[in-house]
């Protein structure tokens, strides 16, 4: 089996993380590797905005204020545990896309290149010996979060990488039986 066969077959999601993350320098490579992702039309859609240090403690207030001003009647532990959400990783790093008109590329393709590129970000930290998992909830899709964040009105957030280096690894997830994924087109329907 080849390097690229194992490292997929290896892959999953680790949500206990904590430092080191990966340094700028490491960074930028995991991010051209994130940027081979397909692309219709090399309209460029994807950007991550990197949230570490202190900017994560600033980014679970903002989010703990939106929680709080829409569910007035949450306890203070739920608003805590809002506010904390940030933290479970040295490093968030969200992807975005950036949706612009275009005859042939449909929005839809814009934010699955990005996608792919997140998929590709996961993998190229575990082969660099880190942990990642990509989580969303109202704290991705929230527009509030979307101005904090900075986004553009043509932007939305497709996820949330926590990036880290695992503590302990994951029972790993079952994987499918590619049987019932996979098949041959006979030429009829069914
Ligand atoms: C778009 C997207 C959003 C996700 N959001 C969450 C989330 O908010 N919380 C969560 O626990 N898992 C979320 N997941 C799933 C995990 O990232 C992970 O894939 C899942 O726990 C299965 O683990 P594995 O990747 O090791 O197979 C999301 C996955 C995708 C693709």
């Amino acid at each position: 089996m080849n390097d690229v066969s194992e490292l997929l077959l290896a892959r999953q999601s680790e949500p206990r993380l904590a430092e080191p993350g990966p340094d700028a320098g490491t960074l930028q490579r995991l991010i051209r590797c994130a940027l081979t992702a397909p692309d219709h039309a090399l309209l460029r859609p994807s950007r991550f905005l990197v949230i570490e240090g202190e900017q994560r403690v600033q980014l679970g207030c903002t989010w703990r204020e939106i929680v709080a001003r829409e569910n007035p009647d949450m306890s203070a532990e739920q608003l805590e545990r809002a506010s904390r959400l940030p933290l479970r990783a040295p490093m968030l790093i969200a992807g975005i896309s950036a949706h612009r008109d275009h005859p042939k590329v449909p929005a839809i393709e814009q934010s699955l290149s990005t996608g792919v590129a997140l998929g590709y970000l996961l993998l190229a930290l575990q082969a660099e010996g880190f942990g990642g998992m990509w989580r969303t909830g109202d704290m991705a899709y929230h527009p509030e979060m979307h101005r904090a964040l900075g986004l553009a009105e043509n932007e939305q957030v497709l996820g949330f990488l926590y990036v880290g280096t695992p503590q302990s690894r994951k029972e790993s997830a079952p994987r499918p039986d590619p049987e019932l994924h996979f098949s041959y087109w006979s030429g009829e329907p069914n």
